[in-house]
């Protein structure tokens, strides 16, 4: 390890452990400027600044949440808008306790050369943009990379496992040098029709690959985070594995690959419904002790019910906190392995 890094470690470690503190996790509000479309949308609100700000702003200021959510991961435009009082967003959560991050890729783009498969952007300019992240108040970051699983056409490919790897290499050892905890998230889609042990074995290959470049790009493990999928059936799978089948292969492949440096793993939703991500993470957490901690960072497992309950109608805004509180305060019950429905 170099030098610079070394007199850093201790801050990375120290938000680190913030983030995955027990009963805690973290919420992904950080969706890019076509993905909250999407998500307002399909409630019937449109997508203006306005809204974008308004409906982040129910998620952040409900009270009592910081009990259950370590930090949120915010997008660009949130990261630089305030509440209706004018206090910045970053402040705001910094002042109920809760630590502000940031999503810094630019999105998974189609992988030249290789047909149905991508890769994450946004690697030139990243140290600047850390730099300016950092005085804005981020004490962490997100780069998700993108892995598509299709059978038929024998998907992922090796290239594309490196390729990812290798970008969320880079961005985790920038991330490091700035100062802030690089959350690394390799992404296996549940869009497909494919069976959990084809999902096990493509979790297997890409965690395998992403701490390789990891070691290679002398990324210290112990300021860093996990956020991996869950290992589950495709979406389209005629068989859906049971929960704890589910809780068991994830386990086991965590367990195979996940060196006992990193702090944590804070899973992704990726789909699943909020019910289901809770008993998941609830289930793998009955199993312990672990040699990390398992948490989780959940975007549309956090506020599905909470955007519904509202959809752009003021006053359900805070029936619309009250659901969300509700999902957070759930997951900090699966944190301990005492969830029950
Ligand atoms: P989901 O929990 O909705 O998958 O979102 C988490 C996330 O941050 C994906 O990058």
């Amino acid at each position: 390890m170099n030098a610079e890094l070394a007199s850093k470690l201790d801050q990375l470690k120290r938000v680190a452990r913030e983030l995955v503190a027990p009963g805690k996790g973290i919420l992904a509000a950080d969706e890019s400027t076509g993905t909250i479309k999407k998500r307002l949308d399909s409630v019937g609100v449109e997508s203006t600044e306005e809204t974008r700000r308004r409906y982040r702003e129910i998620l952040l200021t409900t009270s009592g949440a910081e009990e259950f959510i370590s930090g949120v991961i915010l997008f660009d435009e949130t990261l630089r808008q305030s509440t209706r009082d004018g206090v910045p967003f970053s402040q705001h959560l910094k002042s109920q306790g809760v630590i502000p991050g940031i999503k810094v890729d630019a999105g998974a783009k189609p992988l030249a050369g290789h047909p149905g498969e991508k890769v994450t952007e946004g690697l030139d300019g990243l140290r600047d943009r850390l730099s300016e992240y950092a005085d804005l108040g981020a004490q962490f970051a997100k780069w998700r990379g993108v892995i598509t699983i299709d059978a038929a056409k024998g998907l992922p490919s090796d290239y594309c496992l490196t390729a990812n790897a290798h970008a969320l290499a880079r961005y985790a050892a920038l991330c490091q040098e700035a100062g802030i905890v690089p959350i690394v998230e390799p992404e296996v889609l549940m869009d497909s029709d494919n069976s959990i042990e084809v999902c096990e074995d493509v979790t297997n290959r890409t965690l395998n690959t992403v701490f390789q470049a990891l070691f290679e790009h002398g990324v210290a493990l112990e300021g860093i985070l996990l956020k991996p999928n869950m290992v589950i059936a495709g979406k389209q799978a005629k068989r859906q594995a049971g929960p704890q089948e589910v809780a068991e292969a994830t386990v086991r492949c965590l367990n195979r690959h996940v060196p006992a440096a990193v702090p944590g793993i804070v899973f992704l939703s990726g789909g699943q419904s909020d019910e289901l991500a809770t008993e998941h993470l609830n289930l793998m957490n009955r199993m312990g002790p672990h040699p990390w901690e398992l948490s989780f960072s959940y975007g549309r497992a956090l506020q599905a019910p909470a955007l519904k309950t509202w959809a752009g109608d003021e006053g359900k805004a805070e029936a619309a906190q009250r659901a969300f509180y509700h999902r957070a305060r759930c997951n900090g019950a699966a944190r301990h392995g005492e969830w029950s429905a």
